[in-house]
């Protein structure tokens, strides 16, 4: 495993969700009150970004079927996903955000 620079934390704001990708892998990084999670970006239900859906509480909404996830365990927990995304350590460097793949 290895530590990847990912982003500025100036790029995710509090309570967004962007969309990066690493060695080929798509992974959502997210800004919970100045701590920040990622976890991988696809949806584990059908095809669809989380870092185009919606961040509220803690949890990520899938913007296609609505779909919810807790963004620092990756449970999936309400809608029709059953099965949890898989998460990834992140760590904060300075102004840099860097996730463990
Ligand atoms: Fe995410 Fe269906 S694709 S809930």
């Amino acid at each position: 495993m290895a530590w990847h620079s990912v982003a500025k934390t100036s790029e995710v704001t509090d309570g967004e969700v962007i969309g990066v990708e690493v060695e080929g892998t798509p992974i959502a990084i997210y800004n919970l009150d100045g701590e920040y999670f990622a976890t991988h970006n696809v949806c584990t239900h059908a095809f669809a970004l989380l870092s185009d859906g919606y961040v509220d509480d803690g949890k990520v909404e899938c913007p296609l079927h609505q779909g919810i996830f807790d963004i620092r365990s990756g449970k999936a927990e309400e809608g029709p996903v059953d099965e949890d995304l898989k998460t990834f350590t992140v760590k904060v460097e300075g102004d840099e955000l860097f996730v463990q793949l």
